[in-house]
C-alpha cells in the first residue's frame, strides 16, 4: 500500500471508531444505573485512575504535627456530624440511603491504612468526581482539614467506647440518632454546638475552636450568620450553622454570650512586645492598639480577645493576611491591620492576648 493509502485506512479506523463511540453514547445501551455494579474492567480503570491521580495530586503538600492538643477531638466531632452518615464509624452504622450509593462510601477503618496523611488531607479537601464524595465546604480553608485526618489516623484503633468519648457524644449507650447525609442536627442544635464549643462555651474541644462565654451577643449572632450564608468561610462552622434561622441565632448567641462570670483584665506588661502591641500599637506602622477595639469595654460589635488561644488568634490573623477570612464591613477593618502585622508581631501578640484572663468563667480552648 502507498503512504496515501496508508494514511486513508488509518482515517477510515479512526473515523469509524469515533463513529461507533457516539453510538455508543447516543444509544443509551450503557446502564448508568446506581443498583448495577460497573463492569470489572470499569471499576479497574477507575479505581486506577482515582489512585493515581491522588498520588500526583498531592505531591508537594507537607502535613503539620497530626499530635497537636485537641485536633483529633474537633476532627472526631466533625466527622461524626458530616462523614458518618456516609462511612459509618464504630458503633455507628452509615444510612441506609449510603448502602444504596454506588460506589458505597467504604468503611474507613482499614482504607486510611493505604494512605498518608498527605493524600488524605487532599481527598477529604477535593472529594472525588462522579462517587458522591463531596469537597470540603470552604475550598480555601485547607487547614481545616488536618484535624480530620488527626482523627482518620487514629480511627483504626479506636472502639465504640473511644468513638463516643471523642465524638462528645453521651458515654451510655442511650441513642443519640446519628444525623443524615448532609444534616448537622436535626432537633436541638445548643446540643451539638456544645459537642466542640463545651457546655458553658468557656472550656473547648482544643485551641482551635474559640470560647463563645462572655462574648458580645451582637458578634457571636453575627458571625453565625456569616458562617449560614458562606461570607465567612468554615467547612466545619459553615456546616454547622447552615440552616439556623434567624431565631436560632439569636437564641443561641444569647444563650452563649451570657455565660461569662469574670471581667477580662487588661494589665499591661512593659517588658512584653506582645503587650506594647495590644496596648500601644505601632503608631509609625499604622497599627492601632488592639485593645481599643478589643477589650470588654469596647464595641459591643466587635470580639473580645482576652483569653483566647495563642493558636486561633494566629490563624485568624493569618487568614486575613492570605485573604481567605471574610468579605463583609467588619473584616474590612480587621484585614488592613492584620496585614501589616509581620508572623512574629502577630505570634507575639496572641501570646500576650492568650494570657490575660479570659470573659468566660473556666479559660480558653483547653486541651
Ligand atoms: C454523601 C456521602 C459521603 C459523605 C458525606 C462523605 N463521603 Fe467520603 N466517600 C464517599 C464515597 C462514595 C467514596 C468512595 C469514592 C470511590 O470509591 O471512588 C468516599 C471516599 C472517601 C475516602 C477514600 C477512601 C478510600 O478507600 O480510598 C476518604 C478518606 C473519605 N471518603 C473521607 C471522608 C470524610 C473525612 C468525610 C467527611 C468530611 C466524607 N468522606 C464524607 C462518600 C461520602
Ligand atoms: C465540629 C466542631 C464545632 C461545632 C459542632 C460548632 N462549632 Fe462553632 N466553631 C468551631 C470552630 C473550629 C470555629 C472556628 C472557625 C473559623 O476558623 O472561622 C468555630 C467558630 C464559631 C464562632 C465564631 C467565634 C468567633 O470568635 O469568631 C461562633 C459564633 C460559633 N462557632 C458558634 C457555634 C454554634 C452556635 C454552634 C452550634 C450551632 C457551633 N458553633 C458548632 C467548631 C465548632
Ligand atoms: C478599629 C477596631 C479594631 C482594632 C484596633 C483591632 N481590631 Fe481586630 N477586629 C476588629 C473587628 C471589627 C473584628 C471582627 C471582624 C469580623 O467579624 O470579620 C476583629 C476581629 C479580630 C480577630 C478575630 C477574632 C475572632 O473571634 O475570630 C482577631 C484575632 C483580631 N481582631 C486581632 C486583632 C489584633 C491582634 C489587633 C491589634 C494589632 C486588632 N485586632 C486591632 C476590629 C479591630
Amino acid at each position: 500500500m502507498t503512504g496515501r493509502g496508508l494514511v486513508v485506512a488509518g482515517l477510515t479506523i479512526v473515523a469509524g471508531g469515533l463513529a461507533a463511540a457516539a453510538l455508543f453514547v447516543w444509544s443509551g445501551i450503557y446502564n448508568v444505573s446506581a443498583s448495577r455494579q460497573h463492569l470489572d474492567v470499569t471499576t479497574w480503570i477507575l479505581d486506577t485512575l482515582r489512585r493515581h491521580s491522588v498520588r500526583t495530586h498531592s505531591l508537594g503538600i507537607a502535613a503539620p504535627p497530626l499530635d497537636a492538643p485537641g485536633l483529633v477531638r474537633l476532627g472526631a466531632v466533625h466527622y461524626d456530624l458530616a462523614c458518618a452518615a456516609c462511612h459509618g464509624a464504630p458503633g455507628r452504622p452509615a444510612s441506609a440511603l449510603a448502602d444504596a450509593m454506588l460506589p458505597t462510601p467504604p468503611p474507613l477503618g482499614p482504607a486510611v491504612r493505604e494512605w498518608s496523611p498527605e493524600e488524605l488531607s487532599w481527598i477529604v479537601l477535593n472529594g472525588q468526581k462522579y462517587t458522591g464524595m463531596p469537597a470540603w465546604v470552604a475550598p480555601r480553608r485547607g487547614d481545616e482539614v488536618w484535624a480530620v485526618v488527626a482523627f482518620l489516623r487514629r480511627l483504626p484503633q479506636i472502639d465504640a467506647a473511644e468513638y463516643r468519648r471523642l465524638a462528645g457524644l453521651p458515654t451510655q449507650s442511650s441513642t443519640v440518632r446519628a444525623p443524615g447525609i448532609g444534616v448537622a442536627t436535626d432537633a436541638e442544635p445548643m446540643a451539638m454546638c456544645r459537642r466542640c464549643h463545651g457546655p458553658s462555651g468557656a472550656r473547648t474541644v482544643g485551641p482551635l475552636v474559640p470560647p463563645l462565654a462572655g462574648q458580645p451577643v451582637r458578634y457571636l449572632a453575627r458571625a453565625l450568620s456569616e458562617y449560614a450564608d458562606g461570607t465567612r468561610p468554615s467547612g466545619i462552622m459553615q456546616f454547622a450553622a447552615r440552616g439556623l434561622d434567624a431565631a436560632a441565632v439569636g437564641r443561641l448567641a444569647r444563650a452563649f454570650a451570657a455565660k461569662a462570670s469574670s471581667t477580662p483584665s487588661h494589665e499591661p506588661d512593659p517588658t512584653d512586645p506582645g503587650s506594647r502591641i495590644a496596648h500601644e500599637g505601632i503608631p509609625e506602622r499604622g497599627i492601632p492598639p488592639c485593645l481599643t477595639c478589643h477589650s470588654g469595654e469596647a464595641d459591643p460589635r466587635f470580639p473580645r480577645l482576652a483569653g483566647f488561644s495563642a493558636t486561633y488568634l494566629e490563624r485568624q490573623l493569618r487568614l486575613w493576611r492570605d485573604d481567605v477570612r471574610g468579605r463583609s464591613g467588619y473584616a474590612a477593618i480587621m484585614r488592613p491591620i492584620a496585614r501589616r502585622l509581620d508572623p512574629g508581631e502577630a505570634a507575639s501578640v496572641a501570646a500576650y492576648l492568650a494570657r490575660l484572663a479570659p470573659a468566660g468563667a473556666e479559660g480558653g480552648g483547653a486541651p
